[in-house]
């Protein structure tokens, strides 16, 4: 192909991308919108009845033995079906609350966030949360209201919330007539269409049947009645009056979020959502904060998730790359900025639902999945042609800290394995204490189940049994300054020196006194949340502490 058409080709298969991630709080109904757009998607035919649903979801996305047991989720998936002419990646995020590392990195590599919410609860804990990192990166934002074929709160009140509490207007682009069993379909606010919905006796296995008409075609006051033709009518023209008007350029600017109404068990609504949905979410040319133009024709990409054996038939390691330009190709050659060696891209994998499809090309926005012996960290940037710039991965300054105590010591060396490779996972970040040898570990964790899933993962993986003896700290800070006495500081009981992977220094400190005695004693000293250099969300976690 010539250059030109190379370019061209780039440039179309950029625009039709749409990659974003669905936030919501656990039961929300993430699992059933995301089977539902499958279904429209034409990737699965059926979807599962209520009953099966639940195996499918694990086998779809739990792959963690220790989710099966917990009954959540603690990974994260990526799932691309086609949509009419539009390539889709979704990127599934865990709903648990205590598993947001992960979380947080996997948006990173979203161009956009679809907002699920109960129309019962409104915006819940773990839904502010995320929503935060969404609007620290500009994210723009679509919310779904769910389950609307049971009685919640009125539409005007959940408006009203997410203006409120997460300081974003919102445009309604459908709105819903009735509610409960009386929810009867959505008036289109653009078209100017009423779309009634039928489920012909069917539980949601299938596309719903649907009646399109316009507003003031006579038929509508008779089928719906007048009672609630006429409250419609009085809602429309409240919208028109007091609301927002769309504005396309805001909505990617995630100053305003478009919003919908529908109920994913019945399929009420999937459709004009979906439709909706893949016309105004950025693609990866129109995404804010790309560091690199998706449609320079060298490739580039970067890891922003790292897992092991995810099923234990292969017991291998994926590390998934987000593409930010050019064209990837099966097996190709890359540079891998950190250590600037070039590296073969072997056995590039898409995942659809459960099963690993080998991927030949890919283009801006889409995840592929790489073989990955153990050569990437989170964070990686990978390209061809001119270095680019480097995509920013938050890390976390963790907050809860625990010793390693091995049970059996003829198991050190897949201790160390294990350990090596759950923190380029990204599972917990290991430290090391200056002087002792490298089996004197400490762990730090975001959130308190990550010990539970490292000990569990070193047992079922790496059969190595561990205790976690738990240390009294409350936080982490990375040392900059000159002329620090690092065995001075270790001296006192409030404080802890450690060594990073990366060899830098941080102090684990008691409380907030012990922070802020520290500064005032050491003031040539800087305590910083993350390792110097690299971007975090310390304050932003700090800030939402205590959901
Ligand atoms: P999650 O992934 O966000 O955790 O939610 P999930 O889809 O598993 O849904 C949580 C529960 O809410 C499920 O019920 C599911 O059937 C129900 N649900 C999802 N969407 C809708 C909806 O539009 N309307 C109604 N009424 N319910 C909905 P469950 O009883 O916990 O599980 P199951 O036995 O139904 O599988």
């Amino acid at each position: 192909m010539s250059n030109h058409s190379t370019s061209e080709a780039i440039e179309r298969e950029v625009s039709r991308r749409r990659t974003f991630a669905i936030i919501s709080h656990p039961d929300a109904g993430k699992t059933t919108l995301t089977e539902k757009l499958l279904l429209y998607g034409g990737a699965i035919h059926l979807a599962g009845s209520v009953k099966s649903r639940r195996a499918a979801k694990h086998a779809v996305s739990d792959w963690m033995e220790l989710e099966k047991q917990r009954g959540i989720s603690v990974t994260s998936s990526v799932l691309q079906f086609p949509y009419q002419d539009y390539a889709i990646n979704l990127l599934d995020t865990p709903g648990h609350a205590d598993f947001s590392e992960d979380t947080y990195r996997t948006l990173a590599a979203a161009d956009s966030a679809v907002m699920l919410m109960d129309v019962a609860k409104g915006v819940e804990a773990q839904t502010l949360k995320l929503f935060k990192v969404c609007a620290m990166r500009k994210i723009p934002i679509f919310t779904f209201v769910n389950k609307m074929d049971r009685w919640g709160r009125k539409p005007l009140e959940l408006m009203e919330e997410i203006e409120d509490v997460l300081g974003i207007r919102s445009c309604p682009i459908n709105w819903p007539i009735g509610m409960g069993n009386e929810f009867k379909g959505v008036y289109d606010r653009l078209a100017e269409e009423l779309i009634l919905f039928d489920s012909a006796g069917r539980h949601g296995e299938a596309r719903v049947e649907e009646k399109v008409m316009a507003l003031d075609d006579p038929q509508a006051e008779q089928i719906l009645g007048t009672t609630r033709y006429e409250q419609l009518l009085e809602d429309v023209e409240l919208l028109d009056i007091a609301g927002d008007p769309f504005d396309l350029q805001r909505v990617h600017d995630g100053e305003l979020t478009p919003m919908f109404f529908g109920s994913a068990i019945t399929n009420f609504g999937v459709r004009p959502f979906l439709d909706a949905f893949v016309e105004m979410a950025p693609n990866p040319k129109q995404a804010r904060d790309h560091k690199v133009e998706p449609t320079r024709p060298d490739f580039s990409g970067f890891i922003f998730k790292i897992q092991a054996n995810m099923n234990p038939s292969h017991r291998d390691r994926l590390a998934f790359v987000r593409i930010t330009s050019g064209v990837f190709e099966k097996d190709m050659q890359a540079q891998l900025q950190r250590t600037d060696r070039q590296i073969k891209l072997a056995y590039p994998q898409q995942m659809m639902a459960s099963e690993r499809e080998m991927a030949d090309k890919g283009y801006a926005g889409d995840i592929v999945g790489l073989y990955d012996p153990g050569r990437f960290r989170i964070g990686d940037t990978l390209y061809t042609g001119d270095p680019v710039e480097e995509t920013e991965i938050p890390r976390f300054s963790p907050e809860h800290f625990a010793v390693v105590e091995i049970q059996d010591a003829l198991k050190r060396k897949q201790l160390v394995k294990g350990l090596q490779q759950l923190s380029e996972e990204g599972t917990i970040q290991v430290f090391h204490q200056p002087g002792k040898g490298s089996l004197d570990v400490v762990v730090g964790a975001v959130g308190i189940l990550q010990f539970e899933v490292l000990k569990f993962r070193l047992k079922n993986e790496y059969n190595v049994e561990v205790s976690l003896r738990r240390l009294d700290f409350q936080h982490a800070r990375w040392i900059e300054g000159e002329d620090i006495d690092e065995d001075a500081l270790n001296r006192a009981d409030y404080l802890k020196v450690l060594i990073d992977r990366d060899d830098l220094p941080l102090l684990l400190l008691r409380n907030d006194w012990a922070l802020n005695y520290t500064l005032q004693q050491n003031p040539k000293m800087k305590l910083l949340p993350n390792p110097p250099g690299t971007p975090g969300l310390e304050q932003l976690h700090g800030s939402t502490h205590g959901f």
